[in-house]
């Protein structure tokens, strides 16, 4: 099988992790990385391989690439991703695609015009570990769900120009960490009924966020993000005979336990190992995911679908909404 070449647009912080599995995947082939400075990319270039170029044009421009990953700030995504589809080029953008649903919609609509594949880089739907749970869940021998809680915070202290806490570049805690609770209770209950948002919102960010959403059948879904505390990064799925519990970093598990009521006791864990193994810390079987497509000739995923993006789109919008956080 000839490798699938593979293009970094914008090494920061992810790319570097993202690109170390990359080099794990034995068909991908780390091709090049373009950077807004050539200093920087051939910096990341020298560490982990390709060739580097001082602009991302210079980078989708290049014939050896096939796939660019797109891992720049939020508010650069829906620009990035375009360049790299006008280019001809198939796209893997990182979460959240766009700081709104229209235009997330407006690049699956690009993409599919051109004939080329797009996903979002929702990893934690390709971790095999999550993808088990699910299906466990779906085939109905774990009860049905009925209840969500998931966490996810770290404590950020960074300069007022990191993404992180910048608006302009769609800072916050909700699109950053929120997504991830967000979007496992959408892959457990499907589509909220209604989600309601508090946050704490300071400098036009929002530093931490609580969503409770109501789901078909009265399921319902606990939700928090924090940058100011250490929290437990923690989630259970809770369904009517017993409950699913992702450890701390519940958004990258290995394994997850199953606890159920056993008469007047609970019954041991039973920890469940994935049907497939976890490859690096998960971008390895997000990125194998993207090659299945591309070699199946797929322009979207079944794993992560443009309906399922679009839709926690619209969720972030809601909250976003509700909480007063405008880009
Ligand atoms: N999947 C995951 O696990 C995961 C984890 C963390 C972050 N993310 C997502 O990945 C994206 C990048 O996050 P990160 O933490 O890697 O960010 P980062 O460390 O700030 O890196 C972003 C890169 O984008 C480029 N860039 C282009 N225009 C920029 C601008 N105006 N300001 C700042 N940087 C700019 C920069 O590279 P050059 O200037 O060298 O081109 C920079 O290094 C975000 O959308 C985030 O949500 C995903």
């Amino acid at each position: 099988m000839d490798p699938i070449g593979w293009g970094v647009l914008g090494p920061g912080r992810i790319a570097r992790v993202f690109a170390r599995d990359l080099l794990l995947v034995p068909d991908a082939h780390l091709v090049a990385t373009g950077s807004r400075s050539h200093e920087r990319a051939a910096a990341f270039a020298g560490e982990l391989g390709g060739t580097a170029y001082g602009s991302y044009e210079e980078l989708v421009a290049d014939p050896a690439v096939d796939v660019v990953y797109v891992a720049s700030p939020h508010s650069l995504h829906a620009e990035h991703t375009m360049l790299a589809l006008e280019a001809g080029k198939h796209v893997l953008c990182e979460k959240p695609m766009t700081l709104e649903a229209g235009t997330t919609q407006e690049l699956f609509d690009a993409a599919r015009e051109r004939g080329l594949f797009l996903m979002e880089a929702m990893w934690m739907a390709t971790n095999p570990v999550i993808r088990t749970m699910c299906r466990l869940l779906a085939a109905g021998g774990h009860g049905t769900p009925r209840q969500v809680h998931a966490d996810l915070g770290f404590l950020v202290q960074t300069d007022p120009t990191d993404r992180l806490v910048d608006p302009a570049l769609g800072g916050g805690a909700l699109l950053d960490m929120g997504i991830y609770p967000l979007t496992l209770a959408h892959l457990v209950l499907g589509e909220p009924e209604s989600l309601v948002g508090v946050a704490n919102v300071v400098g036009g960010i929002d530093l931490d966020v609580s969503v409770a959403g109501r789901y078909a059948g009265g399921a319902t879904a606990a939700l928090t993000a924090s940058m100011t505390a250490q929290s437990p990064r923690t989630a259970t799925v809770a369904t009517d005979t017993g409950c699913f519990h992702l450890p701390r970093d519940f958004h990258a598990p290995t394994q997850v336990q199953w606890v159920a009521p056993d008469g007047t006791d609970w019954a041991p864990v039973e920890w469940i190992e994935p049907d497939e193994p976890v490859i690096g810390v998960g971008y390895g079987n997000e990125i194998v995911e993207v090659h299945r497509c591309l070699r199946a000739g797929e322009t979207t995923s079944s794993v992560v679908p443009p309906e399922q993006t679009v839709s926690l789109m619209r969720q972030l919008d809601d909250v976003r909404e509700q909480i007063g956080v405008h880009y």
